[in-house]
């Protein structure tokens, strides 16, 4: 029913839809990751005859691209796994706002864009994972406890060149502010088990090979890793609980990003675009997001992978998410100043 009424509206859509060029593509400058974005694409394509293309680069290349090429990029959408790189595509002019209310319809409003620049299609938190064997979950409580000397040389999370990192580390400026922040990083840094290197899967794998106890990842990587085909992964995986912080009753709650789309600021097939996003907001999209990628849904009708949902509920950090872009280059500044490589 769910999926007849979708391709009634879809039908619905683009017949009342002026198409001013009956283009029948999308094109998609993409830097997500991750295989169920083809099977989102190939799903649309199947529904409605219109043709995704996309091109993957990190999202700096992809918004340097954008730049250059100007009013003539044949880009109609930006698709990042940061809201900090949405927020600075749309701070340097490439997107045009949504003036389509019903593209927000689906979506839980917390998560939404203040500005009307980007669309959420998924959200993330970046959590504590623990060793099983040698941390109890007593032991953790905050982001900010990551900085205390129990930990030293225990601590494993990747490079502060990562966007998760630098995300998680505007929050804490926007939460804590910059000196405290500072001084935050410097304790961390200070407990690192071994210079950060590698991806978050690897700091799984780390714990799992005794060389610390406890590491900062994304959620979704364990669902990733419990459901791989690789012994070796899912071997990680079980080495580690999961645990989000800062849930205590006058805690702000949990670091979470999004992965969003923009639209861009000449879009050539807007209205493909725009039918792409509501379709990827819909019931049906949104399931073969959390079952395929272990992230959560925007929308508030659908729940968590079964992996996820026995981690637990958790509260999430209210703060702007437009602040994990507005205070990016001062937590780089602060990576930098505390040495964190
Ligand atoms: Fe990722």
């Amino acid at each position: 029913m769910k999926n007849f009424i979708y391709i009634f509206s879809a039908l619905l859509i683009t017949s009342c839809m002026p198409n001013k060029k009956n283009s029948n593509e999308i094109n998609i400058y993409s830097q997500r990751h991750y295989n169920v974005d083809e099977i989102q694409y190939k799903n649309f394509e199947k529904l409605t005859g219109i043709k995704v293309n996309v091109t993957k680069a990190n999202a700096d290349e992809l918004i340097q691209r954008m730049k250059n090429e100007g009013d003539n990029s044949p880009a109609d959408l930006f698709i990042t796994v940061d809201v900090g790189k949405l927020w600075q595509g749309g701070d340097m002019g490439l997107f045009q706002k949504f003036d389509n209310e019903s593209v927000f319809e689906n979506i839980d409003s917390q998560l939404l864009d203040n500005n009307s620049y980007w669309v959420p299609v998924t959200y993330r938190s970046r959590v504590i994972v623990y060793s099983n064997e040698r941390v109890k979950k007593e032991e953790l409580s905050t982001y900010e406890d990551l900085s205390n000397e129990k930990w030293k040389g225990r601590l494993l999370v990747r490079s502060s060149s990562n966007a998760y990192n630098q995300a998680l580390m505007s929050s804490l400026v926007e939460n804590l502010g910059s000196e405290n922040t500072s001084r935050w990083s410097e304790g961390v840094v200070a407990n690192f088990a071994r210079d950060p290197k590698g991806s978050d899967r690897d700091q799984v794998k780390a714990i799992a090979a005794g060389q610390g106890d406890i590491a900062i990842v994304n959620s979704y990587y364990i669902g990733l890793l419990l459901s791989s085909l690789k012994e070796e992964e899912i071997k990680a995986g079980k080495a580690v609980s999961v645990f989000f912080p800062n849930q205590g009753e006058n805690q702000r709650g949990a670091h979470i990003n999004i992965s969003g789309l923009a639209l861009t600021k000449n879009a050539p097939n807007r209205d493909n675009a725009i039918q792409l996003i509501k379709y990827l907001t819909s019931i049906q999209a949104q399931e073969t997001y959390v079952k395929n990628s272990f992230e959560y849904s925007v929308n508030p009708d659908v729940s968590p992978d079964e992996i996820v949902q026995s981690w637990g509920e958790f509260k999430k950090d209210p703060v702007d998410l437009n602040s994990l872009g507005t205070n990016r280059n001062e937590a780089i500044r602060i990576f930098d100043k505390t040495g964190w490589k």
